[in-house]
């Protein structure tokens, strides 16, 4: 492979192609790294408004520091995977406290933070410090395998070559750009399905287009299957507020506020043993490789069920709140939640 032409051409693409994005306005370690956490497991489409909102707010990592964490996960409802925003939280703290508020500059240093792992640190150290470190995503993964005609798992036994080959390219220079070139490359050309391959500003080094194989790679691992299960939850309202729960550390959806609910059938159970009469609605969620049918109850107020739902129903909480209805507007709760609370709101206008 001639490494030097391939850099020489990549980066010339880049030069006259790169998108125009928020965080590349600058090389401010802050930026970016809020950039490329709030970018693992979303577009960059989607991110734009969030990432906007998110550095208006909290323009510095000071800022971020001193926030409450209720402020930092309000601003990420709808970008899914919250346990991202209270890492995103205490790193910030980390930030201040280990480092005096300034980014350590070394891969090993990023990973020892919160939240950051192996892709994200070598994004941090190649953009902002000029670190000779290929970050490998998902779709450089793509990009490189195609390159080199890579037919075993990039993942598995193809995890260290890929690796090298973008070490050697980025040591070459501007280490940054080119995991960025990279990254653009692989979303307006080197797409998982029909590449433009005519378009290519590398396609006569690419070693997948000559042998006419580049839509097979990478090789498909089988999927795993989504895992159904079935959840209940219970909206109970009492003289113009509602049991809220906040999400324990390491439990689904950590951190946020939502009606109280469970996966177990005993919660539903002891629920049918004490309520006669109950509206209930069925909605799905899906939560990392599980989908969910949420069965939402709308509980009778007269009866003092909290109790039997605090002890019995729920599943690990932080700490349980009575809101206030009007309260209810600044706390985001999940889509799902929101959406059963519109469904059985007429039930309830008779308990509050
Ligand atoms: N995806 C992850 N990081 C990115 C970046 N810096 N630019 C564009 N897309 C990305």
């Amino acid at each position: 492979m001639n490494l030097k032409a391939i850099h020489k051409d990549l980066l010339k693409w880049y030069l006259s192609h790169k998108r125009e994005l928020p965080w590349r306005i600058s090389q401010d370690p802050y930026r970016v790294w809020i950039s490329e956490i709030m970018l693992q497991q979303t577009r960059v489409e989607a991110v734009i408004p969030y990432y906007e909102r998110f550095l208006s707010h909290f323009p510095t990592v000071k800022d971020l520091a001193n926030a409450q964490e209720d402020q930092v996960t309000n601003l990420w409802v709808g970008l899914g995977y919250y346990s991202r925003a209270r890492n995103l939280h205490s790193c910030a703290k980390e930030v201040m406290d280990r480092f005096q508020g300034k980014f350590p500059n070394t891969k090993d240093e990023l990973l020892s933070l919160p939240g950051i792992g192996p892709y994200t640190a070598s994004a941090i150290a190649s953009i902002c410090f000029e670190q000779k470190i290929g970050a490998i995503d998902g779709n450089l993964e793509r990009v490189i395998a195609r390159l080199l005609s890579l037919t075993v798992n990039p993942k598995k036994e193809g995890k260290e070559i890929i690796q090298d080959f973008a070490n050697n390219l980025v040591s070459i220079g501007e280490p940054g750009s080119i995991n960025q070139a990279f990254m653009d490359l692989s979303s307006a050309i080197c797409k998982p399905k029909n590449p433009n391959c005519n378009d290519c500003p590398i396609q006569k080094y690419c070693l997948g287009f000559q042998k006419n194989i580049q839509q097979t790679i990478p090789i498909k691992e089988i999927k795993k299957e989504k895992v159904e299960i079935q959840a209940y939850g219970f909206i109970l309202v009492r003289n113009q507020k509602i049991l809220l729960a906040k999400r324990a550390k390491k439990e689904w959806l950590a951190g946020m506020w939502d009606i109280p609910w469970n996966i177990s059938l005993e919660s539903q159970k002891e629920i049918s043993k004490i309520v006669k009469e109950k509206k209930s609605c069925t909605v799905n969620r899906t939560i990392t490789h599980h989908k969910i049918a949420f069965s939402v109850y709308a509980l009778p107020s007269a009866q003092n069920l909290e109790e039997k739902i605090i002890k019995k129903v729920s599943s690990p909480v932080e700490c349980y709140r009575w809101f206030r209805l009007q309260e209810l507007e600044g706390i985001h709760l999940p889509k799902p939640t929101e959406k059963a609370l519109g469904q059985l709101w007429k039930h309830l206008e008779d308990t509050k």
